[in-house]
């Protein structure tokens, strides 16, 4: 069993936020992978449904994760705050209070019946980094700031990386308006929340107050498994398009209506759903899911007369995700006029595909082969909270291995072991990090 040189977070706090002294340092790599295990454990248990992982935006469950990381912040030496749209922010100065800061962290919320490290990974080792340094009692040349974006999933409005857009200053006021699946409006679910919606813009950063924003996250795909490697670094995320989708057709009964006179909403709906499968077939590298669907009136004896889906559409190429999205709404009117129903949709999020900073990929790998690791370099398929951020500050990405690349899914996992390699490579990412202007 290796020892540790650099000396990563030693504290690890108990359900009710009391800290638990580990052992002293040097900290044995399997203690430190448990510890941060341990507090992924603790937000799994946060959990809105009985029987697996969910957490959405601004619900309870939301304000019970901020106030336990938040405790957590403060046990690593950190100031906390919650912004104007819920995101929580731990604040560690440096030598100099006031100073630019160096951003880490992911976001809290999660998809339904979610895996426990999607997110809370990236918060949970950025606090163990910081809680290493207060230990040491070091402080750096730049202050750092830690951030649990409260949605970045969108799985309750649809519309996604809410938390990160408020904090990069885009966060429109339209997406006050959208609902969730009760009815409900986000200006409710921030009032509900604590939060004045009028006030969300109040969560924007300046760009002269960051330095970079850099996120550790699962990877969520098979590659570093396959290469046998725990860490790699990325260098570019895909673009993502997400549509919101209603079908209206003629509600009615299910024994009298003749089959040729219907206007099946749920047919009409399938065939839609087809549609997306069969564009993104056709062209590799683009990639379509219909992760939902609602049905209304919802009766086993009621023709459908409506049918709400989403539609995520993704690319590394924006020109062949833009394409496609075009190609589908062109099919979708085909299918409305030839069964006789009206399709709308409406685009509920668009970001088109990022870069990772070459500066911060270079320090990022510097970190990795410090560890003995040879780093890889990998594009994201999924869609990170950096994609929002770059608006304001240059964005790099750890990813970490996970079992199988399952992500999404109740069985995601990763070994405590790579949860401290990890740990270990975004501390000598910090202790080494030399912002651009001072980068040669
Ligand atoms: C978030 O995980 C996404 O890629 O949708
Ligand atoms: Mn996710
Ligand atoms: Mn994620």
């Amino acid at each position: 069993m290796r020892c540790c040189r650099i000396i990563v977070n030693s504290t690890v706090s108990s359900p009710s936020g009391r800290l638990v002294v580990l052992p002293q340092q040097p900290v044995d790599r399997n203690i430190l992978g448990r510890a941060i295990m341990a507090h992924i454990e603790e937000l799994a248990a946060i959990s809105e449904s009985r029987t697996g992982l969910t957490r959405v935006f601004l619900s309870d469950e939301h304000r019970r994760t901020n106030a336990v990381v938040a405790a957590w912040m403060e046990a690593a030496g950190m100031n906390s705050r919650i912004d104007a749209v819920g995101n929580i922010i731990g604040r560690y100065e440096g030598m100099v209070p006031g100073a630019p800061a160096l951003m880490l962290g992911s976001h809290l919320d999660t998809v339904r019946d979610a895996g426990k490290y999607d997110g809370m990974l990236g918060v949970v080792t950025a606090i163990a980094c910081v809680a290493a340094l207060h230990r040491a009692g070091k402080r750096m040349p730049f202050a750092i700031e830690v951030i649990g974006f409260g949605d970045e999933e969108g799985v309750r409005f649809g519309a996604t990386m809410l938390g990160s857009k408020a904090a990069a200053g885009c966060f429109t006021a339209d997406l006050l308006a959208l609902q969730d699946s009760d009815g409900r409006s986000m200006a409710d679910g921030l009032r509900a929340f604590g939060l004045d919606p009028d006030q969300v813009g109040m969560a924007a950063r300046s760009r002269g107050e960051l330095l970079a924003y850099v996120e550790l996250h699962i990877e969520q795909g098979p590659v570093l498994e396959a290469r046998g490697v725990p860490v790699g670094c990325v260098s570019a995320i895909v673009g993502a398009s997400r549509l919101g989708v209603t079908v209206t057709g003629m509600a009615g009964h299910a024994g009298t209506v003749p089959m040729a006179a219907r206007a099946d909403a749920l047919v009409a709906a399938a065939q839609a759903v087809l549609a997306v499968e069969q564009r993104c077939l056709s062209e590799p590298g683009v990639v379509g899911t219909v992760g939902t669907m609602t049905v209304a009136p919802g009766a086993i004896n009621v023709i459908p007369g409506s049918a709400r889906f989403s539609v995520d559409i993704r690319s590394v190429e924006d020109r062949q995700r833009r394409q496609a999205v075009d190609d589908l709404r062109a099919r979708f009117a085909e299918i409305a006029k030839a069964r006789g129903v009206g399709i709308d949709n409406t685009v509920l999020h668009e970001l088109p595909s990022v870069s990772c900073a070459s500066w911060l990929q270079d320090q990022i790998r510097a970190a990795i082969v410090a560890e003995d690791i040879t780093p890889l370099d990998l594009a994201s398929g999924a869609g990170h909270d950096g994609m929002a951020m770059v608006a304001i500050v240059d964005i790099g990405m750890i990813f970490l291995r996970c079992a199988g690349g399952i992500s999404h899914h109740p069985a995601e996992a990763i070994t405590a072991e790579d949860a401290a390699i990890g740990a270990r490579v975004l501390s000598r990412f910090i202790e080494n990090f030399v912002p651009e202007a001072a980068h040669p």
